[in-house]
């Protein structure tokens, strides 16, 4: 029996496998006890003693070979099972990361965020209040007492005798004056507020304002005019100015409404200022003597302004919005534009 031919059969199918299984199948074959080599070694003693040492050296050498050819085998199947491992478990660094989806500020919280930045910057602080308020707040110690004809353009949602939903953030006027107990105040205050009214394009029965109250000795007109140009240059841009008409709040004296010049067309009359130059913007007035006596503070030493903004009409005007309603219909088309 030629021993190379046993070699090259060895080592070719060697080449064709390409498992730690097939080699354990090939290795029996080759070197187990039904393999030629045994085989061999059976004959061995038919032959002289010359003959026998040759080949025991032929068919031990014949052995190593083998086990090299396996052993070489083996590691080489290893290190393909390693690579292809390696190759399917990859990350490709280059590939674009899985995209988050993001959510993006409401456009009322952009507004809302940023008025309140500036009136931080000039000093303020931010109170809150309660939606669902006491009449006694809301109403009465503003200077509406029950039957007062002014309620009835804020008709709201009732729990109970006492309890509704505000209608305005005005109540917050109320009870930051009460925490002061008698000490100046400069706040403002956003949140949500409540009307009985018919949704319709320009009407919401839930909306947002802004409320701002600034008390303390020798306030006067003059501060509020000046509070509300500045604010009106900052929110609607440098070249505004404001136009005060008076204006009937219960809790104000004087009260007025304040026009800002129109940022479209700088006040020539346009399509967004109904032709007028003028738009309005919100409601103010300096507190009225009552409301600060109801609270505990002497009118006589103390005045104070007060001011409301609908935060909703700002983000009208400057997104260019024509209906109040997208604000709260939540469609992601809408909401995504901010
Ligand atoms: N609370 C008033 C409203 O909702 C606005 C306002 C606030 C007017 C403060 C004057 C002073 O209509």
């Amino acid at each position: 029996m030629d021993l190379n031919q046993v070699l090259e059969q060895a080592r070719q199918e060697a080449k064709q496998i390409t498992s730690l299984h097939e080699l354990a199948e090939l290795k029996a074959m080759f070197l187990g006890k039904k393999s030629v080599l045994n085989e061999l070694m059976k004959t061995m003693k038919q032959v002289s003693v010359e003959e026998k040492k040759m080949l025991g050296q032929q068919v031990n050498a014949c052995k190593v070979e083998l086990e090299s050819i396996f052993l070489f085998r083996r590691q080489e199947i290893e290190m393909l099972a390693i690579e292809m491992r390696l190759a399917s478990e990859a990350i490709d660094v280059t590939l674009p990361g899985k995209q988050i989806a993001k959510g993006s500020l409401h456009p009322l919280t952009i507004v809302q965020q940023e008025i309140e930045d500036i009136f931080v910057g000039m000093g303020y602080l931010v109170e809150e209040g309660p939606e669902v308020e006491l009449d006694l707040f809301n109403f009465e110690m503003l200077n509406l007492p029950k039957g007062h004809p002014a309620r009835e353009m804020q008709d709201t949602f009732y729990f109970d005798e006492t309890t509704l939903l505000r209608t305005h953030t005005s109540p917050v006027q109320v009870r930051t004056l009460k925490k002061a107990k008698g000490a100046p105040v400069k706040i403002i205050c956003p949140g949500k507020v409540y009307r009985r009214d018919n949704d319709d394009a320009t009407h919401s029965h839930q909306f947002m304002q802004i409320e701002g109250l600034v008390v303390d000795k020798n306030i006067n007109m003059a501060d509020l005019k000046g509070t509300l140009l500045e604010i009106s240059k900052k929110i609607f841009g440098d070249d505004r100015k404001i136009r005060l008409r008076p204006s009937f709040f219960p809790f104000v004296e004087p009260g007025l409404e304040v026009d800002v010049s129109c940022f479209q067309c700088g006040g020539s009359g346009c399509p967004m200022c109904k032709q007028t130059g003028w738009i309005e913007i919100l409601g103010a007035g300096m507190v009225h003597p009552n409301v600060l006596e109801m609270a505990g503070y002497d009118h006589k030493k103390y005045q104070g302004f007060a001011f409301g903004m609908g935060i909703e009409r700002i983000a009208i005007l400057r997104y260019g919005i024509d209906d109040i309603r997208h604000f709260y219909t939540n469609d992601v088309r809408f909401l995504k534009q901010f």
